[in-house]
């Protein structure tokens, strides 16, 4: 009998064990077992506790669980019990968990973790206790303490000894001064990240101990300066955002890893002192305060401008001297692809300054002082691909005839807001893969027939014919007179602002005839076109998608014919009375997806077909609510005009006659009324007067 209920009982048996192992299968190859624990998910190994306001570790959790994310609950403090049924967790993330404590035996059974997020807590409060909970982490990999309120001792203390460390951020405490002993036994960190933070000090050898250091963000400090930088193996250092002065590499011949330095936004004065070995292509340097000082030194060469640095350190003072040009010109820029110089003073740039830089692809001098930039062979580098000197004062390029191939890569080439009034003969045509072209804010003017190549004398005129390459031109503002025939013929542009040149196409668009087939965004800002002679007839332009005709003085709506694939039309600031015509607005607005008609004198009892424009779904109107129109002598909102209005236009326009009849009336009325009642006033008296006489008379 018992034999028996043995044999029933042993399929039970076998059917749960093959069922707990399908589970454990399942769970462990990450399949989609999604289950909800205590409000938590539990998708494979990942449990998520995110935002349930959880005031302690559930204790309910997949015991397999790998990754715990418990932020944004209020826990306050990690018992030594908090994590006990979880010893596989390799990744524990309590970010935002008003953490004050972790109790020191918290992380015991936690042999496996190595990834810990415990960003903005107050870790200050009992950082101690903190430190000594961490000194049970032998494999942790990367720490995330940033937001937690730390000084520099404190982080010091929950460091120490945590050796197997690659990551560790610390932005956003109060961090002061950083000395030798900070990171000591930290060997393996390859990643360090320490912005924002007070930082105005790092003593020499502060990072001596780590060998392994690939990137160091230091940005947002109150660093003074970098002298005697010789973290030879880091590969990106990040410096931005601070009060630097200068910036000097170690001198020396040790090769440096070095590919990325950010230096922006400080107060350097001069180009930094870059190692001689290095393999640097990204270099940051916008916004500060760099120039050359050739006038300052009286020196008809760079070669003898020469720095002197005051050193204090403690009660010692030592004075650097440093030839800047020798300096310069040692320092290794043979990789250097990125170079950005923009919001500086720069007033020149010395000979031989970009020859240094052959693998340069991307220059970028925006907002310095440049009055004048000589082209000459390998300056700019062959490979430049992108050059962009807007918003200096440029008032000349100067070129070379005769030199071919100085600007063969150039793509992207911005001349906004100097002062040229021409460019160089041949200089465009040399840059023979130019696709984009800013000459806005300029004051040139076109070359009205083809020029010779070999024409010398400085430029006054520009002339963009038969550039193939160029795709898109921007000549905003360039005061150009009305254009004549074919200024761009030869090209394929697809890209044209000619904004704010007041009379440029003189009443007509027959000067963009030869491009309207490749047009595809056209921007004729406040160039004062008007309709009032012939409409503006956009239909050989069947490829246009973004029409700009804002600040002119239209009256009528232009015509778009053929095949239309126009999506962005903007009518703003004209003279339009009324909405297009029925037949014309269907056709626009097949393809149209965006239109703009604010600020124009709309007459309220011409805009019949707001409702339907209104209505059309796939049309956006972004400045409907600005849309006003005139009734009589009032300024309504278009959408707040009531349904009647455009019956009392009607009214107002068609039965004109019986509007002045309908006013006239009641003084007609009236005066007749006065009139009979002078008349019976009067009457009276002189009916007596007769009856009297009458009377009288037949007396007599
Ligand atoms: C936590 O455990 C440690 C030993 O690992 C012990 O010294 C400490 O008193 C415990 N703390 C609490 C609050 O139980
Ligand atoms: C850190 O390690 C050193 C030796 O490597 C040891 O002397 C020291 O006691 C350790 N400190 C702590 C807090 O564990
Ligand atoms: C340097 O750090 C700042 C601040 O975090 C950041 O905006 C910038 O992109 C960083 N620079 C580089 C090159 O990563
Ligand atoms: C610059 O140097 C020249 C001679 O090299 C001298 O004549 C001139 O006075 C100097 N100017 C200034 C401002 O020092
Ligand atoms: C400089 O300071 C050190 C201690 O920091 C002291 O030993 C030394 O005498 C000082 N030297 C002078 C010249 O004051
Ligand atoms: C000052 O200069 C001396 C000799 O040139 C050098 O040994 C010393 O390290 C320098 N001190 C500092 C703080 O740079
Ligand atoms: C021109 O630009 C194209 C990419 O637009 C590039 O592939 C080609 O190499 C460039 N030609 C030269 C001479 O740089
Ligand atoms: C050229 O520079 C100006 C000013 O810096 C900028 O506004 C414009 O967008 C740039 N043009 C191009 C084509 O990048
Ligand atoms: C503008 O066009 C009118 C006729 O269409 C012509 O008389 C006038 O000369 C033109 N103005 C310029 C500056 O070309
Ligand atoms: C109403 O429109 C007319 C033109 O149709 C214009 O002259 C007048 O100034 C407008 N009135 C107001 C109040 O804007």
């Amino acid at each position: 009998h018992r034999a028996a209920l043995e044999m029933e009982l042993l399929p039970l048996w076998l059917c749960l064990g093959f069922h707990f192992l399908t589970v454990e299968w399942r769970s462990g190859s990450g399949m989609a077992t999604a289950a909800s624990q205590g409000g938590c998910k539990s998708v494979g190994g990942v449990t998520d506790c995110r935002k349930r306001r959880l005031a302690s570790v559930p204790s309910d959790l997949s015991p397999y669980s790998q990754t715990l994310i418990l932020d944004a609950n209020p826990l306050k403090t990690l018992w030594n019990h908090s994590l006990q049924h979880y010893p596989h967790l390799e990744s524990l993330s309590l970010h935002s968990c008003h953490l004050e404590s972790i109790n020191r035996g918290a992380f015991q059974e936690q042999a496996h973790l190595h990834s810990l997020d415990l960003a903005d807590n107050t870790l200050s409060e009992n950082y101690k206790e903190t430190a000594a909970a961490f000194h049970t982490l032998q494999g942790l990999r990367r720490l995330d303490l940033s937001g937690n309120s730390l000084t520099e001792d404190m982080v010091a203390l929950m460091l120490q000894n945590l050796s197997s460390l690659e990551s560790v951020f610390l932005g956003r405490n109060t961090i002061m001064r950083l000395d030798d002993s900070f990171f000591e036994g930290l060997g393996h960190l390859q990643e360090l990240d320490l912005q924002r933070n007070y930082i105005f000090e790092i003593e020499g050898g502060a990072f001596d101990g780590l060998t392994e250091l690939r990137h160091l963000n230091l940005a947002y400090n109150n660093l003074p300066c970098i002298v005697d930088f010789s973290l030879t193996k880091l590969r990106l250092l990040n410096v931005s955002y601070n009060v630097l002065e200068w910036f000097l590499a170690s001198g020396g011949e040790s090769a440096f890893e070095l590919e990325t330095l950010d230096l922006s936004h400080n107060q350097l004065l001069f180009f930094p002192l870059l190692p001689q070995y290095s393999k640097l292509h990204t270099l940051l340097l916008q916004d500060n305060n760099m120039g050359f000082y050739k006038d300052l030194y009286n020196t008809s060469s760079p070669k003898e401008m020469v720095a002197q640095f005051l050193l204090v350190d403690g009660n010692v003072t030592n004075i650097t001297t440093v030839n800047l040009w020798e300096e310069f010109a040692s320092s290794d820029l043979s990789d250097l692809r990125f170079l950005d110089l923009s919001q500086n003073q720069f007033q020149y740039l010395p000979d031989g300054f970009l020859k240094k830089m052959p693998s340069l692809f991307h220059l970028n001098l925006n907002q310095n002082c440049l009055m004048s930039l000589h082209i000459r062979e390998h300056e700019p580098p062959g490979a430049l691909t992108e050059l962009d000197l807007s918003q200096n004062q440029l008032s000349e390029l100067q070129w070379t005839p005769g030199l071919t191939s100085c600007l063969r890569s150039l793509q992207v080439f911005n001349l906004s807001s100097n002062q040229l009034l021409g460019v160089p003969t041949g200089l465009l045509a040399d840059a023979s893969n130019i696709t984009t072209l800013d000459m806005s804010h300029n004051q040139i003017s076109l070359c009205p027939l083809p020029v010779h190549l070999d024409r010398e004398g400085p430029p006054s005129c520009v002339d963009f014919r038969n550039m193939v390459s160029l795709r898109s031109l921007s000549l905003e503002g360039c005061g150009l007179g009305a254009l004549q025939d074919c200024p761009f013929q030869g090209t394929l542009l697809t890209h044209l602002d000619l904004s704010s040149n007041w009379g440029i196409l003189n009443a007509s668009i027959t000067p963009l005839q030869d491009i309207a087939p490749t047009l595809q965004v056209l921007s004729l800002r406040n160039v004062g076109l008007s309709s009032s002679f012939t409409e503006l007839d956009f239909s050989g332009f069947g490829n246009l998608r973004d029409l700009d005709l804002s600040g002119n003085s239209l009256t009528s709506f232009p015509r778009f014919g053929g095949s239309l694939s126009l999506q962005t039309l903007d009518l703003r600031r004209n003279c339009l009375t009324a909405l297009p015509q029925r037949a014309a607005s269907e056709q626009l607005l097949r393809s149209l997806r965006t239109i703009y008609l604010s600020q124009n004198p709309y007459d309220c009892c011409g805009v019949e077909g707001w409702g339907a424009l209104q209505r059309l779904q796939t049309l956006r109107i972004p400045d409907l609510a600005m849309i006003t129109c005139n009734l009589s002598s009032k300024v309504i909102r278009v959408v707040d005009l009531p349904r009647e209005v455009p019956q009392d236009c009607k009214w107002e326009r068609v039965d004109m006659g019986l509007l002045y009849l309908v006013l006239i009336l009641p003084s007609c009325l009236t005066l007749l009324v006065a009139c009979t009642v002078i008349f019976l006033t009067f009457k009276k008296p002189l009916l007596q007067v007769i009856k009297s006489r009458c009377h009288w008379s037949s007396i007599y």
